[in-house]
């Protein structure tokens, strides 16, 4: 088996082999949950804990059934009425809740990096589920998998990423791990919503929405992450909606068949028109929920029987028993 990490940080830390690996047993887990009953063992016996310092909906509720469906006892971490409320740190929480023995830490942080600082200082998997504008490692690889079962591969491929790219570390992870599985990738968005250092990136740029989506297989829409922002990048909502939402006669430039995604969770009218989200024929944005599951299954399977090698290889050496 190829997946050698000890932790999900990122997609960069990734190689092709390992997505393929990752992707391949979501594969099953997707079958197991069509099922009516969805339980799996890959996780028995071991702990998890969801530690989300920012708002999520899909991200945690999918890590938490992903650790129920594979028999983890599950606990999601109140950080509202936490002690992070009473000024503890980052490290004092992680350190606290490492002395209760987790195997699993799923973490989601508004700075960039702050999830690897963390997994120095624990010795359990910790899992990136967010962490400023950098990675997102689970969304770029359930979009992948949404992807792979659409298009029926994950090379070469046309996939435009539209809209806020500055702020987005789904686009990020995007952008890396479609570019080692030998996609071409555009970035298309105002001038104002790209990162600084674009050009590097190894992509094509465009501002234009029409030329960006010209021949495009795959039309990824990104949130306008108003959040994250702290002055004017954008004219007005209707002015970006007119220039840089996806509707009919944008999508139209796009292949004829191509697919539509948006990580969730959208602002209907601004990055894209509710109707196109709502297009069957289209739109894989419940498709991408679905594989959310089965990819954080995966992942955490992945991770757990490395926990579980590196500690029993550990335990012997020692001479006791775990
Ligand atoms: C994304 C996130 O939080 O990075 N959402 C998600 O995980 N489904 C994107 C976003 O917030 O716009």
């Amino acid at each position: 088996m190829t997946f050698r990490a000890r932790h999900l940080l990122g997609v960069e830390q990734l190689s092709p082999p390992e997505i393929t690996t990752l992707l391949d047993l979501a594969e099953s887990y997707v079958a197991l949950n069509r099922r009516t009953v969805k339980h799996g063992d890959a996780l028995e016996g071991l702990t998890q804990i969801n530690l989300f310092f920012e708002n999520s909906t899909r991200t945690q509720s999918s890590f938490e059934l992903a650790g129920k469906r594979l028999g983890a006892d599950v606990m999601n971490m109140a950080v509202a009425q936490s002690s992070v409320k009473k000024g503890e740190t980052l490290i004092d929480t992680a350190l606290t809740l490492n002395a209760m023995q987790p195997d699993l830490l799923v973490v989601r942080h508004p700075h960039s990096g702050a999830v690897n600082l963390l997994a120095e200082k624990v010795n359990c998997a910790v899992i990136n589920a967010g962490d400023g504008r950098h990675e997102h490692p689970t969304q770029a690889l359930l979009d992948a998998l949404t992807i792979r079962r659409a298009k029926g591969r994950l090379h070469r491929l046309t996939v435009a990423i539209c809209g806020d790219i500055a702020h987005s570390r789904v686009a990020r992870s995007n952008l890396i791990l479609l570019g080692k599985m030998e996609n071409r990738v555009r970035l298309v968005g105002p001038a104002t919503l790209m990162p600084s250092g674009v050009g590097e990136l190894g992509c094509e740029v465009y501002e234009d929405m029409a030329a960006g989506l010209k021949d495009a297989d795959v039309v990824m829409m990104l949130r306008l992450q108003k959040e994250r922002m702290d002055g004017g990048f954008i004219p007005s909502e209707r002015e970006y909606f007119h220039r840089w939402g996806l509707d009919a006669a944008k999508l139209a430039l796009a292949r004829p068949d191509a697919i539509v995604m948006h990580p969730g969770p959208m602002n209907r009218g601004v990055e894209i028109d509710g109707t196109i989200a709502d297009d069957i024929n289209r739109s894989v944005i419940q498709d991408q929920v679905e594989m959310g599951v089965a990819v954080r299954m995966a992942a955490m399977d992945l991770l757990a029987r490395n926990l579980r090698a590196e500690r029993g290889a550990k335990a012997a050496g020692e001479g006791t028993y775990v």
